[in-house]
């Protein structure tokens, strides 16, 4: 794994000022969000706490309300603007409700995945959609695994490296910096899962095509997003006009009919908390596990 660590401040200060118009154009994270979510419809889970890391405008927060109406719902993200829009959100969708008690009553933190401001232990569900991409996958991984419960369950998407590939073909004709952010693979994202300590990491690739009238649209919508170029190898010159023409002349070998494709890959996956925060480690790097810890999960 040699992708470089995106620049946290910069990816702070770029999904802050999306805030407010993220939700015009954040089309694929409705779609792998209403995926995630269908997925974990098929796992029998009564979680008292549940984290949505990387919540953004919270549109999946009022939905796990609905989905687990006991549970205490954490809502953390690294911009504290987006927490804003979650909670105004929240509170929308209660409408008249309200005003009456909530179980769920979420509490927002403001807080980086590879840091979580979390006590260990403490969470039994994870959902995590289209945020991962943004961090370093050893350290979130490594803190999901602290902050969950040993049978807690972490659900996440992420993107794979094929995610804009046209449009990372097409900067490439103009010069060699990095304008199109670096994804992890499928295999590394299991790796650093591995590494972490969670338990029976699951993983499977899906492909999503969204298309353009043009680059430039392509091009303002990723900019509305908040999903910037936060490479620390990128350009920190400003880009001209004739570098962005020939952008736009290469991009059109992927034309088909009227409109360009801009291809997402997205990696689903799931794993449980592992138990190596009880298990012991002897000196030959075998663990015992107490006899008492061993048990069945549940069926899904
Ligand atoms: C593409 S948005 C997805 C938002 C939401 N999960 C959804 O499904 O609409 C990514 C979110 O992750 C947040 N984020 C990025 N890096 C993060 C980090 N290191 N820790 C916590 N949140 C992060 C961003 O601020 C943004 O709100």
């Amino acid at each position: 794994m040699n992708n470089e660590l995106p620049n946290k401040q910069l990816v702070a200060r770029s999904f802050g000022k999306a805030a407010a118009r993220y939700d015009d154009v954040a089309v694929l994270q409705r779609q792998t969000g209403d995926e995630l979510l269908e997925r974990l419809s098929l796992v029998k889970l009564q979680p008292k706490r549940v984290l949505d890391l990387g919540v953004g405008t919270g549109r999946n927060l009022s939905l796990l309300a609905k989905r687990y109406p006991k549970a205490q719902l954490l809502a953390v993200d690294i911009a504290p603007a987006m927490l804003q829009q979650a909670k105004q959100r929240y509170q929308q969708v209660r409408g008249l409700k309200r005003w009456l008690p909530d179980n769920n009553k979420p509490m927002y933190i403001a807080g980086d995945a590879d840091q979580l401001p979390l006590a260990e232990n403490s969470v039994d569900l994870v959902f995590a959609n289209l945020a991962l991409q943004w961090c370093d996958p050893r350290m979130s991984f490594a803190e999901i695994q602290r902050v969950l419960r040993p049978d807690g369950l972490l659900m996440f998407t992420t993107l794979g490296p094929d995610t804009l590939y046209e449009l990372r073909s097409a900067w490439a004709t103009v010069d060699d910096y990095p304008h199109v952010n670096m994804f992890y693979d499928m295999h590394d994202v299991g790796e650093s899962m591995m590494e972490a300590g969670l338990a029976e990491p699951v993983l499977d690739t899906d492909r999503y095509s969204l298309t353009y009238d043009s680059t430039m649209s392509l091009m303002k919508d990723l900019k509305v997003l908040g999903a910037h170029n936060v490479n620390q190898g990128r350009r920190r010159s400003l880009t001209g006009r004739q570098a962005f023409k020939q952008v736009a002349d290469a991009y059109e070998q992927f034309r088909t009919g009227d409109l360009l494709p801009a291809t997402y890959e997205v990696v689903y996956g799931h794993a449980w908390g592992g138990n190596i925060k009880t298990q012991q480690v002897d000196n030959d790097g075998s663990v015992s596990i107490p006899v008492s810890q061993i048990k069945r999960r549940q069926p899904s």
